[in-house]
């Protein structure tokens, strides 16, 4: 007898083998049983869940020679020829294949003859979201008058796509994805049966690879008998399951989330040597991470995420750990891998860059919401000092600061009168135009960070200057002592004219700029100062891991 794969050979026979679908085969039991069998089902669910076989079984049922029964007997001459596929009244039309109008035509034409041999007509018609935009409406027609003896099963993973029309004219169920111990269990009895020996984790390592599609463990432990023969072991399970299993994307997620640098770089280390895909590696990352974000974002993930619902679990555990903004700094990480892996000559380097960035991440929370507070405040130290002469002005109220967004962080405001306190003192004067030194406090974080993008030494020089005054649309910048240097370094033609140029941009008003060394300078709280001590902490880092890794010198481009 020839080989027959696994997958067919344990097809179920009846409905109590069907694995995990037990809302679909108890129903259709009980349709037949009490005689209410509808004339148009569709099973709809990812693939190799046991779609085509219920359809099968459902026919075999209605047809079998002692039928419609709520088992098939599974040896009278029509289950025999349905279960082999050459059953002249059971007609299994791939959707796939045949898209076009003619098929259904026939299909038309053929369903008014009586069955040859059973009692119903069954068609089966897979894949059926693939059919033309004709076939439907011819299909249709069918389907509001169907022949009392016409039966059609529609199986398809895409449901969404099948028209509204034909869907409310069918009795649908889902059918699931297998749970891990489904899987293994069904494995466990082929395994005795074909006198295997397969190791525990050998199993689960099929079991978790296949994502609930039956079919696919099956496929799975057929390769694995020609490749080990009849002992299988674990190694050889995770070998050929391919793709880097779920495991190592877990466990990748978790040497994230405790920022293990040295563990990530040694898990990388094990896929790469283990032979598997870089790109494709980089890729179910991608995948992983945004599953994770779906998983944080979603009520309901499961429509969204194409994983057994167990893993959706353990992927919402995961989510737990991380902020959205975290999460979406490591997909952009992860994203740039994406790209450069696939440019680099080498590919292991820009992934290990990836896993060490993500391990070394800022904490992008507490930043961002340091940021938003520093700026609130500076907000409000300004707008303190400004007030009194505001309101002389007959000039509204300044509009009082927002509160934080992030609540999460710890970061205690400082109390009011300190906020007071901490703030210098100076003139403050509204220009001619109405130009006002509050709103250059106002706008001074994104003065910086303006300049911070176009030359980053020039944000460092400005970075410990102070607005002073505003007097005729000249802005004086006041430095300490010990920032002599700095303010000279401004004081250049060049570097004044960038300054003013932001600045005037900023504004929307033109400004000239004055540098003064004071005698006290209380210093504020830079926003910069932060993002820059965070950006150099983080360069550094990443520069001497890659140093650690790939060994070498820093070289310092003189330009
Ligand atoms: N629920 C299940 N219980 C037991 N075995 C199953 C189940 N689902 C699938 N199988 C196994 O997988 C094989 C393929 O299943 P089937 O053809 O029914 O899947 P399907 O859902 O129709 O998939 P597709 O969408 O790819 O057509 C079966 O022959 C059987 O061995
Ligand atoms: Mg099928
Ligand atoms: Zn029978």
């Amino acid at each position: 007898m020839s080989y027959i794969v696994f997958a067919r050979k344990w097809r179920p026979k009846d409905f109590d083998s069907v694995l995990g679908q037990e809302h679909v085969t108890t129903t259709l039991k009980n349709a037949i049983a009490q005689n209410r069998v509808a004339h148009a089902y569709i099973f709809s669910g990812p693939r190799g869940v046991g779609k085509t076989t219920t359809a099968r079984i459902f026919a075999m049922a209605l047809n079998c020679k002692s039928g419609p029964a709520k088992e098939p007997c599974g040896t009278c001459d029509s289950c025999k020829e349905i279960s082999n596929g050459t059953n002249l009244d059971v007609i299994e039309i791939d959707g796939a294949s045949n898209r076009g109008i003619d098929e259904v035509r026939a299909l038309r034409e053929n369903i008014k003859f009586a069955p040859t041999r059973g009692k119903y007509k069954v068609y089966i018609i897979d894949e059926v979201h693939m059919l033309t935009e004709e076939a439907f409406n011819a299909l249709l027609k069918t389907l509001e008058e169907p022949p009392a003896h016409a039966i059609f099963i529609f199986a398809t993973t895409r449901p969404y796509k099948v028209p509204s029309t034909i869907l409310s004219r069918c009795q649908r169920f889902d059918f699931k994805r297998l749970t891990v111990n489904e899987i293994t269990g069904k494995l466990r009895e082929i395994v005795k049966s074909e006198k295997l020996e397969i190791e525990e984790e050998a199993l689960y390592t099929i079991a978790r690879a296949a994502e609930g599609a039956m079919r696919d463990a099956e496929s799975m432990l057929d390769q694995l008998v020609s490749f080990c023969g009849k002992k299988i072991d674990a190694e050889s399970a995770t070998a050929i399951s391919g793709t880097v299993g779920h495991e190592v994307l877990f466990d990748f997620t978790e040497k994230v989330i405790n920022k293990d640098t040295a563990g990530i770089l040694k898990l990388v280390d094990g896929v790469i040597a283990g032979g598997k895909d870089i790109p494709q590696f980089v890729n179910s990352l991608v995948v992983h991470f945004r599953n994770i974000l779906i998983a944080r974002a979603s009520d309901e993930p499961e429509g969204l995420i194409d994983l057994p619902q167990e893993m959706i679990g353990r992927l919402a555990v995961q989510a737990k750990s991380f902020s959205n903004e975290t999460l979406l700094y490591i997909l952009t990480v992860l994203m740039g891998a994406q790209d450069s892996v696939r440019r680099a000559i080498s590919q292991r380097i820009p992934l290990e860059l990836a896993a060490i960035r993500l391990t070394r991440r800022d904490d992008l929370v507490s930043l961002t919401s340091i940021l938003d507070r520093i700026e609130q405040l500076e907000k409000k130290l300004g707008s303190g000092a400004a007030k009194p002469f505001d309101s002389a002005q007959g000039k509204p109220e300044p509009k009082a600061a927002p509160q934080p967004q992030h609540k999460d962080e710890n970061i205690s405001e400082p109390p009011k009168d300190a906020a007071k306190k901490e703030h210098f003192d100076v003139e403050v004067e509204i220009d001619a135009s109405g130009l006002s030194f509050e709103r250059i406090c106002e706008v001074w974080p994104n003065l910086l960070r303006e300049i911070l993008s176009k030359r980053m030494s020039l944000a460092l020089f400005l970075q410990p200057g102070q607005p002073l005054k505003l007097e005729d649309s000249v802005l004086t910048i006041g430095f300490s002592k010990e920032h002599t240097f700095h303010k000279e370094a401004l004081e250049t033609s060049g570097n004044r004219k960038l300054i003013e140029t932001a600045l005037s941009g900023i504004l929307k008003h033109d400004v000239r700029v004055d540098m003064k060394v004071v005698e006290a300078l209380e210093k504020k709280v830079s926003v910069e100062d932060l993002l820059l001590e965070e950006r150099q902490e983080e360069t550094h880092e990443v520069v001497k891991s890659a140093l650690e890794i790939f060994g070498g010198n820093i070289r310092i481009p003189l330009k």
